[in-house]
């Protein structure tokens, strides 16, 4: 039998079967009480609450309604304690369009963990799950706007970015790659974003973590 894809996190090893959907196929090896998992339609009213907490406005909660309503989410993770979601992360599909051809590359928005559970690790499981399970799918590049410093420790530079066109061309454009994918090219975020040019966009060139 043909052997599948598989990445380990911190916690879950990441399967993608041969129908592209995704198995978790062990969640061994972590005591802790907060699990890390896939995102349920039934998440979706916590995860509004958690990212109407942990950012002003409403910006967030809207961008990741209107991602799950066009279809645009690629990996959504929740981390939970007792039925209750305490962090998420998101990413969404966005194209890099280059000279000859496109190449589907994943945005990493929003990354949110409530306060009282902040500094324990949560947010640090979610992306080195996410990343994980993103290389199962063999999904190969990853952009955020964020904070360097914060993202440097999961490999992500502006480096990588910096060969990139984009709006939100700045220090905090920063880029991750699992594998070969491009330097260069234009990356084009989901629509989502796009309704977003308020104040407290999430997207925005001075964007922090
Ligand atoms: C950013 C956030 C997700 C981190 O969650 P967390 O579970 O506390 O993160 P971890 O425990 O894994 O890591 C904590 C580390 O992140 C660092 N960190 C947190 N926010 C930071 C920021 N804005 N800039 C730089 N470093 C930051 C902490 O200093 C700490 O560093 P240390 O490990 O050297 O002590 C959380 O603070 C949060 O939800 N913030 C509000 C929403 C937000 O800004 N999200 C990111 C943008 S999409």
């Amino acid at each position: 039998m043909e052997s599948l894809p598989e990445r380990r996190g911190p916690s879950l090893t990441w399967i993608r079967n041969p129908s592209e959907k995704l198995l978790v196929a062990k969640a061994e090896g972590w005591n802790g009480m907060v699990s890390i998992r896939l995102e349920i339609p039934e998440d979706a009213e916590q995860i509004r609450d958690l990212l109407r907490a942990c950012f002003p406005g409403y910006a967030e909660a809207d961008l990741v309604e209107a991602l799950r309503r066009d279809g645009d989410i690629v990996l959504s993770l929740v981390a939970e304690e007792k039925d209750t979601v305490l962090g998420c992360i998101v990413f969404s599909r966005l194209t890099v369009t280059g000279d000859e051809a496109t190449f589907p590359a994943v945005a990493l928005a929003p990354l949110a963990v409530y306060a009282e559970y902040q500094q324990q690790g949560v947010a640090t499981r979610l992306v080195r799950e996410a990343h994980a399970c993103l290389a199962a799918m063999d999904e190969r590049l990853c952009i955020v706007l964020g904070e360097p410093t914060y993202y440097g420790r999961f490999g992500y530079s502006n480096r990588r970015a910096s060969g990139f066109t984009s709006d939100y061309q700045s220090p905090y454009l920063l880029a991750l790659s699992f594998g070969a994918a491009p330097w260069d090219g234009r990356l084009d975020y989901p629509p989502a974003f796009r309704l977003l040019d308020g104040d407290d966009a999430p997207l925005q060139a001075d964007h922090r973590v």
